[in-house]
């Protein structure tokens, strides 16, 4: 029996009604179309379906919508501001941190909820919170010089100083 599910996507409130058995990733790509969302496995080892829950980076291939009834979610679509890019988004676009571009948002992600805790990030610490995310084709060397370079954006912009 279907049961009612209520969250908030992206700042926008929203209900439906889904199996008990339906994970997260399926109600963001299935049932409200933000095919932002990757889903780059079965078995939970890609990291691609990686959205922000109340703060935290989670795999949404691994857990149950009904989970996360009554919580915030952040997917690469709530990340852009208007029509400008994020500063993580433009910095992965500007240090060649991706190429097919299928891990990316899952990535972003992960950095978002990174840079939102750790604003001043170490090498290593990237390369912890990155951890398990699997990309085929592009240098993770790159990826980690985009999430520094995001750093000093972010903090340029919290300072008033556009990057
Ligand atoms: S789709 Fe691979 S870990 Fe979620
Ligand atoms: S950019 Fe192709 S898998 Fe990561």
């Amino acid at each position: 029996m279907k049961r009612h599910l209520s969250i908030v996507v992206n700042g926008e409130p929203r209900d439906l009604f889904v199996e008990p058995r339906t994970l997260l990733v399926q109600v963001l790509r299935d049932h409200l179309g933000l095919k932002g969302t990757r889903q780059g496995c079965d078995s939970s080892s890609c990291a691609a379906c990686t959205v922000i829950v109340e703060g935290m980076a989670v795999k949404s291939c691994s857990i149950l919508a009904m989970q996360v009834n009554g919580k915030q979610i952040m997917t690469i679509e709530g990340l852009a501001e208007e029509s400008k890019l994020h500063p993580i988004q433009q910095a992965f676009i500007d240090n060649w941190a991706f190429q097919c571009g299928y891990c990316t948002s899952g990535q972003i992600m992960s950095a978002k909820a990174l840079l939102d805790e750790n604003p001043d990030p170490t090498r290593e610490e990237i390369q912890t919170a990155m951890d398990g995310h699997l990309c085929r084709c592009t240098g993770y060397n790159m990826i980690n010089e985009a999430v520094r370079d995001a750093a000093k954006r972010l903090q340029a912009r919290k300072a008033g100083k556009e990057a």
